[in-house]
């Protein structure tokens, strides 16, 4: 009745904004990500009879609302069941757009899985990651992933793996607090705020074809032009929210300027952001050193994170 599953986050290329079932937490549009690897969560699961509640602990800090995750327990295991202990552990700030939830909570449904033997498929286990956290989907599998919107679902797919086209990503941290707005009431302020929503919605496909073929031709400058733009049009959209939604400071811009400077030099990095003021450089692995290097002297920028692409969860 117990297991130890460690996950990474993943970090969007193509971004998911806006759901189109609050429900099920299903998203209104397909995505395209790269899961990481040198960052992670690893989350133990303990059922038993003994526990008169469910008791989470986040870094060792135990937590008041265990809410999300006890409706994702009893979504996988039904209302009557034992009450569990989740311990979870990460290498990075959570909370601060580093897609926290989205390791989280992959790594969560398999733990659940593998703890209570329920023998649930891979497309199941991620439409329930998907239920508590719509970007943790993309996290149960490695390297290039797409998700892809269904009926009444989503299902994920690997366009290549880590191994085919090795990456790297330079995170410089800018802030690590708590942001002001989650990505859930962001999305709900936008879809009914922003003029530019229906635009986005409708446009996401023709992103999604072009990011796919880049990937698989791998081609870092086809990439590098649609994910920088997408993320602009998502940053668009929530911007232009009543009340505004602005997750950048200034070093943000900064760091955006530096990269645009790289890309001038001929070097191949391209930006992208989240919810959230870092900002998530990906590069080939022969510039890493000088994205490194231009990234951590900007005022502003706390610390820089580095990562290859990763793998599926791992159970411990
Ligand atoms: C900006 O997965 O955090 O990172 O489903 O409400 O938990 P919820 O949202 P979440 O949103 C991620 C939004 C994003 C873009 C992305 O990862 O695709």
């Amino acid at each position: 009745m117990q297991a130890t599953v460690r996950a990474s986050p993943n970090i969007a290329l193509i971004k998911y904004w806006g759901k189109r079932d609050e429900k099920y937490n299903l998203p209104a549009v397909s995505s395209i990500s790269i899961t990481l690897d040198e960052i992670w969560t690893e989350t133990k699961i303990n059922f038993s009879p003994n526990h008169k509640r469910d008791i989470l602990t986040i870094n060792n800090v135990q937590q008041d609302d265990t809410r999300r995750v006890s409706d994702c327990i009893d979504s996988i295991c039904g209302e009557h069941r034992n009450f569990a202990c989740v311990s979870s552990k990460c290498n990075f700030p959570i909370s601060a757009g580093l897609a926290s939830s989205s390791s989280a909570f992959s790594a969560l449904v398999i733990a659940i899985n593998q703890a209570v033997n329920k023998g649930y498929e891979l497309q199941d286990l991620a439409n329930e990651a998907g239920k508590a956290s719509g970007s943790a989907a993309r996290s149960m599998l490695g390297g290039f992933v797409e998700l892809e919107n269904k009926k009444n679902k989503i299902q994920i797919n690997q366009l290549l793996q880590s191994e085919d086209w090795p990456l790297r990503v330079v995170i410089a941290i800018t802030d690590s607090q708590k942001k002001a707005v989650s990505s859930s009431e962001g999305m709900k302020l936008s879809s009914k705020t922003s003029p530019f929503y229906n635009s986005w919605v409708k446009n996401q496909s023709e992103d999604i074809d072009e990011a796919r073929k880049a990937i698989l031709s791998q081609d870092f400058l086809r990439l590098s032009e649609i994910s920088e733009h997408n993320c602009m049009k998502m940053h668009s959209v929530m911007w232009t929210s009543r009340p505004s939604i602005v997750y950048w400071n200034s070093a943000t811009i900064e760091c955006m300027h530096a990269i645009r400077e790289l890309q001038k030099k001929g070097e191949f990095v391209f930006f992208t952001i989240d919810a959230g003021p870092q900002i998530k450089a990906v590069c080939l692995p022969e510039c890493e050193s000088k994205v490194v290097n231009i990234l951590k002297e900007i005022r502003g920028v706390s610390s820089v994170l580095q990562s290859g692409l990763g793998q599926e969860p791992q159970i411990k």
